[in-house]
């Protein structure tokens, strides 16, 4: 049986990778950031899951334009940390979990998801950050990963809505592995971000709390929040918060927030981190 500990929604910023590798954490820019990260990281070696599910998306580092998956499970042993154009962070290899993820992706194909299936991925910011963020700089990262990712580069992106039911398949599929297994699922990108454009920098701290505050308590009015929205009101990047409602999805209806942490400017990014449990 898989126990779910619980559902972590974190933003996955490529710099706050980059202060922890180059030691910069206790910069005045980045400290009060890093200080809201400890009681997370104290949450994770108190849960301390065998294994991670990490929703995230892949930033052009594993795949081009030529290959768009909307939704695609890593079902490999490893997944090296990708070249993003400065040399792989010197972060861990990710360790996979063939046999859950297998089971994940059979069971989501028949649950009606057509999931991409990769027999080989390197594993760019999106989810080595969520990682560091969560774990420090540990020799080896201290649970195995299952790699999700979604497609929120190229238009058109899966809706909320359909993110949401993913979720609650992901939950079908959990409840139905034979093994005994402790098991996590992250949510990551977000909160409100816009990198390019006219509008590059924008932030809505009323969007972003807001959206805090529904994603325990009311997540089905956030599945309906169509595209256009999220890029009128979070910025063209702040539709990376769709993968947020595929952790929510894997959880049950009623859940308790566990902690909370938003910190506002981490570089273009208002960096949100929210850890919810079961109510049971
Ligand atoms: C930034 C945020 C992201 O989510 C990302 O993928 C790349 C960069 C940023 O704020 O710099
Ligand atoms: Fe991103």
């Amino acid at each position: 049986m898989v126990k779910l500990v619980g559902g972590v929604a974190t933003s996955h910023v490529p710099s706050i990778g980059a202060a922890m590798d180059n030691g910069k954490t206790q910069e005045p820019y980045w400290k009060a950031l890093f200080d809201g990260y400890e009681p997370a990281r104290q949450w994770m070696r108190d849960k301390a899951p065998d294994v991670v599910i990490v929703v995230f998306n892949d930033h052009a580092s594993a795949f081009s334009l030529d290959l768009i998956p909307t939704f695609l499970i890593g079902v490999a042993d490893q997944f090296p940390p990708a070249d993003e154009g400065y040399g792989p962070r010197k972060v861990p290899m990710v360790d996979g979990h063939a046999e859950l993820a297998w089971h994940l992706a059979e069971s989501l194909i028949l649950d009606e998801f057509d999931m991409t299936i990769a027999n080989t991925m390197p594993v760019d910011h999106g989810l080595t950050v969520p990682l560091s963020i969560m774990c420090g700089q540990p020799e080896s990262w201290p649970c195995k990963v299952i790699p999700l990712c979604v497609n929120v580069i190229q238009y058109p992106p899966p809706t909320g809505m359909r993110c949401y039911k993913l979720g609650k398949a992901i939950r079908r599929a959990l409840d139905s592995f034979d093994e005994d297994l402790s098991v996590a699922i992250f949510g990551t990108g977000g909160m409100s971000h816009q990198l390019q454009g006219e509008r590059a920098g924008i932030i809505n701290q009323d969007f972003d709390t807001d959206f805090l505050n529904r994603l325990g308590s009311d997540p089905d009015s956030l599945a309906k929040i169509p595209h256009a929205d999220y890029i009128m009101e979070a910025g063209s990047e702040g539709i990376e918060l769709v993968m947020w409602l595929i952790m929510r999805g894997a959880l049950d209806d009623n859940v308790i927030e566990v902690y909370r942490h938003y910190h506002v400017p981490a570089s273009n990014t208002a960096a949100g981190l929210i850890i919810l449990e079961n109510d049971d």
